[in-house]
């Protein structure tokens, strides 16, 4: 199943801004799988990141997919600018619109992947009805706004609540878990049913990004052929 593949996203929120490129260069060369763009609108979350014109220099720097990980209010607003700029996958959060399904259809008939977002408050049962239109849910694990925070462990249960949804309804979504992921959480993520692993910290506050890279993926891959 497609879904069963492992990727590892590097979240470029914690990586020097100064020195972008040599950063995504060095997990990209280490198989990273996609690079994870943190984009925050100081009125959803309590911070403000970066938008379009970093997109658009990324799109210019990686031959990855990039993630782009909308935490701003209303996102149907910039999800055709944030495509045109080189998005392939745009994830909104479930609590940022009161037309998810608006915002999905767009995504998607922009020609990029759809992604909605949970909230660590947010139950898993608020997507239900929209499942069958998306390529991606990502759980968040700590309250989004901030990189290096606590992990919070009530991710783990929904990623095996969605985990056991896309087997019954034979859906064909990945699941994304994004906040505090490090070595000592990845297993037991990917043994719930997680296949993108969201990494800023642990990747990039490390002196080897490019090895901190590699020993998510091996550690999610053996989780896996441990799973029965
Ligand atoms: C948090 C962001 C995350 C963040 C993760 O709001 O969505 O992508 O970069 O950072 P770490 O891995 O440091 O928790
Ligand atoms: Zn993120």
């Amino acid at each position: 199943m497609s879904y069963a593949r492992i990727e590892i996203a590097p979240s470029i929120l914690a990586a020097d801004f100064a020195k972008l490129g040599a950063e995504i260069r060095a997990v990209e060369q280490a198989g990273a799988d996609v690079i994870h763009v943190d984009v925050m609108d100081g009125q959803f979350v309590p911070n403000i990141s970066i938008g379009i014109p970093v997109v658009e220099s990324l799109r210019k720097a990686t031959r990855l997919p990039l993630d782009v990980h909308l935490m701003i209010i209303q996102p149907e607003r910039y999800i055709e600018d944030f495509v045109r700029a080189g998005a392939n996958r745009v994830l909104v959060h479930q609590e940022a619109t009161a037309h998810l399904d608006r915002a999905v259809s767009m995504i998607r008939e922009l020609g990029a992947e759809a992604g909605a977002v949970i909230n660590p408050a947010t139950p898993v049962a608020t997507l239900t009805d929209i499942l069958y239109k998306l390529d991606t849910v990502l759980v968040m694990s700590v309250n989004p706004g901030f990189g290096g925070q606590k992990f919070l462990p009530v991710a783990i249960e929904k990623i095996r609540q969605l985990n056991e949804m896309r087997a019954r309804y034979n859906g064909a979504f990945r699941i994304q878990v994004d906040g505090g992921v490090e070595a000592e959480n990845t297993g037991e993520l990917a043994q719930a049913g997680a296949n993108t692993f969201v990494a800023g910290t642990s990747i990039f506050h490390t002196p080897d990004p490019a090895a901190a890279t590699r020993q998510l993926r091996k550690l999610a891959t053996e989780a896996i052929s441990q799973r029965v």
